[in-house]
């Protein structure tokens, strides 16, 4: 029979070098380079609940605990901004009951955590297009902005009825407006320019995007942001994302040589070998 004080004391050991482990990982992320924007895509909720015979929605609230932990370390390991995919606009296209089920849920978020985003210095943004939102859940939506807008130490940017297209869209239609008003010349459109218009503007572009549940693509999220952005996928369903993966990724994040499109610093010898040299 199994003894429940060995049971306990071999639990205990796990979990002490878990935070060993955990604490390792955080000190060295301390001392290299932290990502200042993390953006991901939190999927699987609907396969977590499935896989444990419960209904979908089970999945969604299981997720939501997991975005209350990301939230919580983000903060803690000193990221900038933080971009969750919470509701994008092709899911408008599930079944009344989900659709409500996640606007409750989002409710319910807000309406719980903007004391202690407030507290923990969040300031919370979101983009998308919310005119979409009921009534309702754009006001407390607004109001949760307003209250934590102060917030210093991250942004928590909800992508909400979003869709990447849109946004460009959105943004080409903002500077044609200014163009037929005879504010702006078509010629001096640039990248910089375009970033502006976005609902992410003022934010920095994503170091890392991270999707979990296993599928490889990118769904219409932050289309322009993720020209350079270093992609991670992890087969783990959203519920089930944990702090020690997530911080395995940052490490992963810190060893990769990221070039955006250039050639690494070479030695002077290597560019300019001396004749007679053996430099290749
Ligand atoms: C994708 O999983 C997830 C969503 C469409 C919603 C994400 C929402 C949450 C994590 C909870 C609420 C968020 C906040 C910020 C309070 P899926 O349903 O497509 O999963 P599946 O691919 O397994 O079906």
């Amino acid at each position: 029979m199994l003894d429940i004080r060995e049971l306990y004391s071999s639990l205990q050991t796990v979990k002490i070098l878990q935070n060993i482990k955990m604490n390792e990982i955080i000190e060295k992320n301390d001392q290299a380079e932290m990502p200042r924007h993390i953006a991901i895509i939190m999927d699987g909720n609907g396969r977590w609940a499935e896989k444990s015979g419960k209904i979908r929605v089970k999945g969604h609230e299981a997720g939501a605990r997991t975005v209350d932990r990301i939230v919580t370390l983000c903060v803690e390991i000193g990221v900038e901004v933080l971009t969750l995919y919470a509701f994008s606009s092709e899911n408008w296209q599930r079944p009344a009951l989900e659709v409500s089920a996640l606007m409750g849920l989002l409710r319910h978020y807000l309406k719980r955590e903007t004391k202690r985003l407030i507290e923990q210095g969040i300031r919370l943004h979101a983009i998308g297009r919310l005119d979409r939102l009921d009534a309702k859940v754009r006001r407390e939506l607004a109001e949760a902005c307003q209250k934590t807008a102060a917030g210093k130490k991250m942004t928590l940017n909800l992508a909400i009825s979003y869709g990447g297209r849109d946004e460009i869209c959105d943004a080409v239609s903002a500077l044609c407006r200014k163009v037929q008003a005879g504010e702006l010349d078509c010629d001096v459109i640039d990248d910089e320019m375009l970033t502006a218009h976005l609902g992410t503007a003022g934010l920095p572009d994503p170091d890392i995007m991270i999707r979990t549940g296993g599928e490889y693509r990118i769904s219409n999220f932050l289309l322009w942001q993720l020209a350079y952005t270093e992609l991670y996928f992890s087969d783990t369903l959203w519920p089930d994302f944990a702090k020690e993966e997530f911080l395995q990724i940052i490490d992963n994040f810190q060893r990769r040589e990221r070039r955006f499109g250039r050639v690494l610093q070479l030695p002077d010898s290597k560019l300019n070998p001396e004749p007679g040299s053996n430099h290749e």
